[in-house]
């Protein structure tokens, strides 16, 4: 008889991702039979709320026990990706991670339900990898116009939120904004530069051609999920001083013409997507409008007249929502509709 009510872990449950997972599960009424939350030591014994109970923390150790977990959210650092991914899927456990670690594996599918819904049904090692916060919102928006005007070029210029480096980084935003504001000295932790009043055009890594590991991520994780290995790509990725929401300034070469109308109307029929653009009313999507929102917004739609079939356009999405936990959540519920 097919279960209705399920197990779920929540991996890195104190954690920005982690935190939001805990939200989405209470607003979609997931059908949870229980809730296990792991962290590390340090936040072992405290307790969290979600639907109505307070579940208590567990340290994360490699003992588990992880038998009767249905689904695992992994949203802790690579390493613990890493090591406990195989592990919990093992015991049986459908592992939704949330890390890089396993993204371009050719057996671990990298899904948007609403882009490649049908790529879960690969999932072989149990293992279903959800792309970087930046590709999330980019292919749901890529898709349509893919489909319709077949896309030849990508040129995708990012502005991330401190919050996509996790809970750290928004404390250290917040309080290099007070330290500034009172005259006194400021401290870069988290980032190798102050980022209030900043912009860091550096996320993630550098590589040997100086290109950032976001960068390469952005490439790497389109073509997968478009399915379009030879798609021309390419990605400058910039950190701003702002707590939630990832904008994108997107110029797209298409092969047969597509004009801003008819790319308005494709992306008013994907499921997920909001086109927001009136500019003479000046409204366009922002960060502090799509914060806590599912959707992903798309404005500033408009031929690129220096190209033949150009379109540019600007992407803003909640990168704690569609960029992480929703989409996970997601995954879970399009696993459980198949099964
Ligand atoms: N933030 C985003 O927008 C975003 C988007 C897509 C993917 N991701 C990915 O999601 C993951 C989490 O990101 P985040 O932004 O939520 O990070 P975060 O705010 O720094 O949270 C990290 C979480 O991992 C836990 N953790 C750290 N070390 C641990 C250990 N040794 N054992 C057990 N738990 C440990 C922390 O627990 P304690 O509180 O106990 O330290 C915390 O719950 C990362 O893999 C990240 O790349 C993030």
């Amino acid at each position: 008889m097919k279960k209705t009510r399920y197990t779920v872990a929540v991996i890195g449950a104190t954690g920005a991702v982690g935190r939001e997972s805990l939200e989405i599960l209470q607003e979609r009424k997931f059908p949870l039979e229980a809730l296990r939350l792991f962290a590390s030591k340090r936040s072992a014994g405290e307790s969290l709320p979600c639907q109505g109970r307070e579940w208590r923390i567990e340290e994360l150790t490699p003992g588990g026990p992880f038998e009767g977990i249905d689904f695992a959210f992994v949203s802790a650092t690579d390493a613990i990706s890493r090591e406990y991914g195989p592990r919990l899927a093992e015991a049986g456990v459908t592992v939704i991670d949330d890390s890089a670690v396993f993204r371009m594996d050719a057996d671990v599918p990298l899904v948007v339900p609403e882009v490649n819904a049908h790529a879960l049904a690969s999932a072989t090692r149990r293992i279903i990898a959800i792309p970087n916060c930046t590709t999330t919102p980019l292919v749901m928006v890529l898709k349509p116009i893919h489909d319709a005007a077949r896309v030849k070029r990508v040129v995708v210029t990012t502005f991330q939120s401190v919050s996509g480096t996790g809970a750290a980084a928004m404390d250290e935003l917040i309080e290099q904004t007070k330290a500034l504001l009172s005259f006194k000295e400021v401290k870069a932790e988290v980032y190798p530069h102050q980022i209030a009043f900043n912009c860091l055009p550096h996320v993630g890594s550098f590589g040997e051609g100086g290109e950032c590991s976001e960068e390469t991520k952005i490439v790497n994780e389109t073509r997968k999920i478009l399915e379009e290995p030879q798609m021309r790509v390419t990605a400058t990725t910039v950190r701003v001083p702002v707590l939630r929401c990832h904008s994108e300034a997107v110029n797209i070469e298409t092969e047969r013409p597509l004009t801003p109308n008819e790319a308005r109307a494709l992306l008013s029929a994907m499921p997920g997507v909001i086109v927001f653009d009136d500019p003479v009313r000046k409204l366009y999507p922002m960060p502090l409008d799509a914060a806590g929102k599912d959707e992903v917004f798309v404005g500033r739609i408009r031929e690129d007249r220096s190209i033949t079939n150009g379109l540019n356009l600007w992407i803003v999405s909640d990168n704690l929502r569609k960029g992480a936990a929703l989409n996970a959540v997601q995954i879970a519920e399009a696993i459980i509709a198949r099964a």
